[in-house]
């Protein structure tokens, strides 16, 4: 399979990894960049140009937490300069109605604001912060300006079943979009993986819930969800395949395929420093390495679905089955699946649920909260999560 290269369509910029949250499954690396490494906004600007140039629609502005960068105003409007639709990906901390209105003034287009859950309590464990008041009064801040919002909840066994509430939430606010994102496992998510998968039975309901609401919802609020790749019974296609659709740019310039691309041994990354964005997308190694299907073993180099999921996730590949060239190990044609059919065997199982330490998927090393105390929620005990810190 060689497919004609065409340009990417979006641009992830992670213009900082800096943010007051600690999220217990941030997609970002577990060695966070400081600000000290952060590309300026000259540079920032000079990408936004380049990727316009290249054919991409979209800058998704992301983190991290991108208002925790100071010249967030600046980056927003050098974006929309280049002719790009900019989108921002935040927890709404620190925003004040004040600084959102300059962003719509400056050309924001899209606002994706993330919930940890639907309840305080639930929202504060999870981020290990207290960000969940904030995040109703951005809500309501809002409704007062003209840009698209989306709400996203990031899904897992401690917050499923508050997907009422969420879509109450959602039909209180402005957003015509919600998007239910079950926990992908690379990062931090897959350090907590052991606390964070939701049960089969949790996963069926949830379903239902879904479905219904779409219905109910349909022509006034997109529903969107994600299953969790460890049900499925085919992977997603990753990135909407390697190399073939989005860019991810690190804070300190690296550009990768995905956002956990650099967890993959051997691979090169060259960085917007000292390389253009269309040099980089057409020859860097690292979108070479797993692009078309040269690269594939069996079963997915015969597959008629290779064209559709393109074999899967070349991360989880690695974590799963130790290969990142293999088979999704989460496929059912993966000769890795039974791994992952003894993690859902294991956690499904009732005496895992009454006794969640005794699990053999804990991970390793953990600290507590930093904020918090130890509250519990009266399905579970709070686990010991491993927290994402704030990079200096
Ligand atoms: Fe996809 Fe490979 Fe599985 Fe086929 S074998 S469904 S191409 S992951
Ligand atoms: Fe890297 Fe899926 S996260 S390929």
């Amino acid at each position: 399979m060689t497919e004609p290269l065409v340009h990417p369509l979006a641009l992830i910029a992670e213009v900082t990894h800096r943010c007051p949250l600690h999220c217990v499954y941030c997609s970002n690396p577990l060695e966070l960049k400081n600000r000290a490494d952060e590309l300026p906004i000259d540079v920032w600007s000079r990408v936004f140009q380049e990727a316009a140039t290249a054919g991409v629609l979209q800058a998704d502005l992301t983190g991290g937490e991108p208002l925790a960068r100071p010249d967030i105003i600046d980056l927003v409007r050098a974006a929309r300069s280049a002719g790009l639709y900019v989108s921002l990906i935040t927890s709404g901390m620190p925003l004040d109605e004040a600084r959102l209105a300059n962003l719509v003034e400056a050309g924001l287009d899209h606002l994706q604001l993330s919930f940890q859950g639907a309840h305080e309590e639930t929202a504060n464990e999870i981020s290990g912060t207290k960000a969940h008041a904030q995040k109703l009064r951005v809500l309501e801040w809002l409704k007062k300006v003209r840009v698209a919002v989306t709400l996203n909840f990031v899904i897992h066994r401690r917050n499923i079943d508050q997907l009422e509430e969420m879509l109450q939430l959602a039909e209180s606010s402005s957003a015509t979009r919600v998007e239910f994102a079950n926990v992908q496992y690379y990062g931090w998510a897959f350090a907590n993986r052991e606390h964070l998968l939701p049960t089969r039975a949790q996963l069926d309901h949830s379903l239902e819930i879904l479905k219904q609401a779409e219905e109910r919802l349909r022509g006034k609020i997109r529903v969107e969800f994600v299953v969790p790749d460890y049900y499925a019974k085919y992977p997603k296609a990753c990135m909407g395949g390697w190399g073939r659709k989005l860019m991810l740019i690190t804070p300190s310039g690296d550009a990768l395929p995905c956002h956990a691309a650099q967890i993959i041994p051997n691979l090169r990354f060259d960085n917007v420093r000292d390389h253009s964005l269309r040099d980089i997308w057409e020859t860097s190694d690292a979108f070479q390495q797993f692009r078309g299907a040269d690269w594939m073993q069996e079963p997915c180099k015969t597959c008629d679905r290779r064209t559709q999921d393109f074999g899967g996730c070349r991360c989880q590949a690695l974590l799963l089955a130790g290969d990142p060239a293999a088979t999704d190990p989460v496929c059912s044609l993966s000769p890795n699946r039974p791994k992952v059919d003894t993690i859902l065997a294991s956690l499904n199982s009732s005496s895992h649920l009454a006794h969640p330490n005794s699990s053999p998927l804990l991970v390793g090393a953990q600290h507590a909260a930093p904020h918090l105390g130890n509250q519990t929620t009266p399905q579970e005990p709070r686990p010991a999560w491993l927290y994402r810190p704030n990079p200096a």
